[in-house]
């Protein structure tokens, strides 16, 4: 049988990762490596916290299109950003905590490349910043800002203070940036 490079890779990446992390319900506010264990179940490590005092301030208005225009990041080609449905959080618990602790986290740790089949996460109350990691990968902080700008003009669900998930899958570097509620399947 002949394996496609695409195919190939997503065999590979596949079997890392499987087709998907539960992530644990809650953690307590903080940053964590979060991988699957040999009995399919997540295991977590806690990354020590950032002090990262020069964070530079953005513009993060929900789902802006406007900010859409902000956009600098030569993307790989087949990059998207994905509605996958599931749980809704608590918008400002995102927005207001987990957007900025992800970004601090990420910034923190520079170029550090978080091993192949870990997602990098960030759980502040019921909202989950995270990165997928499906080769040894960096988390980059201005890649952050824009993925989440894209994702949130094309996942726009609002409601009393919730907002739905969402993620940018980005294959050309096998990584993908995302938010989501503790306990949804990601990656
Ligand atoms: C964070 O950095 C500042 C400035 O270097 C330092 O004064 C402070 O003690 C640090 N805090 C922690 C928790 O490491
Ligand atoms: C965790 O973060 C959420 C969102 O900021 C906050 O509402 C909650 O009080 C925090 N929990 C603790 C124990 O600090």
């Amino acid at each position: 049988m002949k394996f496609s490079p695409v195919l190939l890779i997503s065999a590979i990446f596949g079997s890392a990762l499987a087709d998907s992390i539960t992530l644990p319900e809650s953690l307590p506010n903080g940053s964590y490596l979060i991988s699957v264990g040999a009995d399919g179940k997540p295991t977590w490590t806690e990354v020590a916290t950032a002090n990262v005092t020069d964070t530079p301030k953005r513009d993060i208005t929900p789902g802006s299109t406007s900010a859409r225009l902000g956009k600098r990041f030569p993307w790989p080609s087949q990059t998207y950003p994905y509605c996958p449905g599931g749980d809704w959080f608590l918008l400002s618990d995102f927005y207001d905590h987990a957007w900025n602790a992800f970004y601090d986290s990420c910034y923190a740790n520079g170029n550090h490349k978080f091993p192949q089949g870990t997602v990098f996460a960030n759980y502040q109350g019921n909202a989950v910043a995270y990165m997928c990691a499906y080769s040894a990968n960096p988390c980059s902080a201005d890649e952050w800002v824009d993925a989440v700008n894209w994702v949130s003009s094309n996942c726009v669900g609002r409601s009393d203070g919730w907002m739905e998930p969402g993620y940018l899958h980005v294959p050309g570097w096998n990584k993908r940036y995302g938010y989501a509620k503790g306990g949804s399947s990601i990656c």
